[in-house]
């Protein structure tokens, strides 16, 4: 089949949920899901129908509210089973566009170890699930999983037996990373010469980062007759990761003259290789750290908070001569503006709602009112209010759970001969005040124990970390955390220029998950998950 451009197949919200740690519940989903049809991507897995109720609610709503005529295909994942096929059927049944994937493993080892099934029985199961899907799905995609592991022999044949059962896109998965991009580049190639019907069906390639080859692996892939990358935003995922989106998406637009010919195109043509906006990317990097709560490493490529900063004395004098010296790509196409100073203190709400748009943010009138408190009180403080202050506002107030508890005041002493001790006051949600304190060992210890004393919800604190949202003294701070209950991670994030507050923020907000997710069973995935299915998550 052929296709002048790139598909992007963005997996975020089923293998990027799959990040050890990492979960996301229904309304944080669904946010995501929003943003990335925002961002443009072609397809989005939003994730595995059948592994539990709260995957299968979570597919639907995304189905029903991002799957609009012209929004991406939504997709769910099955394993080749005809109960998952048809879970993932009744899932993405609302949207407009939508896609059934379905996968079996073809290597010998999965198949002697996991499977525990012959190559032929394989082949059959695979023809006849992809044929089942058919029943249900114009859009079916298949991926023989651990491809790269697998006999590149038996690969063709369940290849092609998959396109003659109505397979659309054949996906080639790199499962555990193994490949270099010349064995994977040759394994494609081999693909598309030997299966006999691979006119019929687009190419995918799923590639995880366990050698740090994934971004490569997939380039390589298009080299050889590829046309969807099945990708990650921050490149979460299983284990080490998948592909990042971003760096695939800025590879083909800074080096499109390297893969315009590939696509039959003039080498100088400046269209678009793929579909997406490249200005929501830092938006998208940033909402997807926030709401998983797995940071962004600083030197991670494009959405890294050293992607744009020039340290060394000649790299500065350079790129002040002439940026082109040392930079291959402009910060203002990934949405990082400059730093630029948008509003201060004396700036009414319409020029606060007009820069909100300006960023892409539509937000109701309670959240604006809250969203432009904060910013109010933050001008008060802080000379100079950026866009990325303004980021870090709405990431703190838009809360996409119910707040059974709120944060009504914290006070701390702390210092070298004090022992630490924090007073806090919580309001519920009837608007009843708790106030208690506690010691701790140092001041955020304090705080959490303190609130840990109002709120008995067990839990682990197992990870905390600070990060300054701006330069200068005067930054806010962001704190995101995570932690731990009963096997099931809650992340919490909170941004303030005063880090005790964003600290107790960010508490609650973990909290406030966990109450919601604990009062609602079916909203988080994984949650009751059919047990074997849950037990594979891929
Ligand atoms: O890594 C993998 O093989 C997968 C498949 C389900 C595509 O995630
Ligand atoms: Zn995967």
């Amino acid at each position: 089949m052929a296709a002048d451009r790139l598909m992007i197949f963005d997996t975020t919200l089923r293998d990027g949920e799959q990040s050890p740690g990492c979960t996301l519940n229904t309304e944080e989903k669904l946010e995501l899901a929003r943003q990335l049809a925002r961002l443009g991507v072609d397809v989005i897995e939003a994730g595995f129908a059948y592994a539990s109720p709260g995957d299968f609610e979570a597919v639907q709503l995304v189905a029903r509210t991002v799957g609009t005529v012209d929004g991406p295909i939504i997709c769910s994942l099955a394993r080749a089973m005809r109960d998952d096929i048809r879970a993932a059927a009744e899932a993405i049944k609302p949207a407009a566009h939508s896609r059934i994937h379905t996968f079996i493993s073809t290597s010998d080892i999965h198949l002697e170890y996991q499977l525990r099934k012959s190559r032929a029985e394989v082949l059959d199961i695979a023809g006849e699930m992809v044929a089942y899907a058919k029943s249900f799905a114009d859009d079916v995609e298949f991926s023989p999983m651990d491809a790269g592991r697998s006999d590149p022999e038996y690969l063709w044949s369940v290849v092609e037996r998959a396109i003659a059962a109505g397979a659309t896109t054949v996906n080639i998965p790199d499962t555990v990373g193994f490949l270099t991009p010349t064995e994977f580049g040759a394994m494609i190639r081999g693909i598309k010469e030997n299966v006999s019907n691979i006119d019929k069906a687009i190419i995918s390639v799923h590639c995880h980062d366990d050698l740090g080859l994934a971004v490569a692996n997939s380039l390589e892939a298009v080299k050889n007759g590829a046309r969807q990358i099945e990708c990650t935003i921050n490149g979460i995922g299983e284990r080490a990761g998948n592909c990042s989106l971003e760096e695939i998406v800025m590879a083909m637009h800074v080096r499109r003259a390297f893969f315009n010919p590939l696509f039959g195109r003039p080498v100088d043509s400046n269209e678009p290789l793929c579909l997406v906006d490249t200005r929501q990317i830092y938006k998208t990097s940033r909402l997807a750290s926030n709401l998983t709560g797995m940071l962004v490493q600083p030197n991670k490529a494009i959405v890294g908070a050293n992607a744009f900063a020039h340290e060394s004395g000649i790299h500065q004098d350079g790129v002040l001569k002439n940026r082109l010296t040392y930079e291959i790509m402009d910060a203002e196409t990934i949405g990082l503006s400059e730093n630029r100073i948008v509003l201060g203190k004396h700036s009414g709400r319409n020029a606060f709602r007009t820069r909100l748009r300006e960023l892409s943010y539509e937000l109701n009138d309670t959240d604006l009112n809250r969203a432009f408190l904060r910013f109010k009180e933050l001008a008060d403080k802080k000379k100079t209010v950026s866009d990325w202050d303004i980021e870090a506002i709405i990431g703190d107030e838009i809360r996409l759970v119910p707040e059974a508890y709120r944060l009504e005041q914290v006070q701390v002493v702390c210092g070298d001969h004090a022992e630490p001790t924090a007073t806090v006051r919580l309001v519920d949600a009837q608007g009843v005040e708790r106030t208690d304190a506690a010691v701790g060992t140092g001041p955020v210890d304090a705080v959490y124990k303190a609130i840990n004393r109002i709120i008995d919800l067990s839990n682990e604190l197992i990870e905390f970390s600070v990060q300054s949202v701006t330069e200068g003294i005067d930054a806010m701070g962001e704190v995101t955390i995570r932690v731990r209950h009963e096997n099931r991670t809650f992340s919490g994030h909170s941004a303030n220029t005063d880090i005790i507050v964003a600290s107790a923020r960010a508490y609650l907000n973990a909290l406030n998950k966990l109450q919601h997710a604990l009062a609602n069973p079916t909203n988080t995935s994984g949650a009751l998950a059919h047990p074997e299915a849950a037990a594979e998550k891929v």
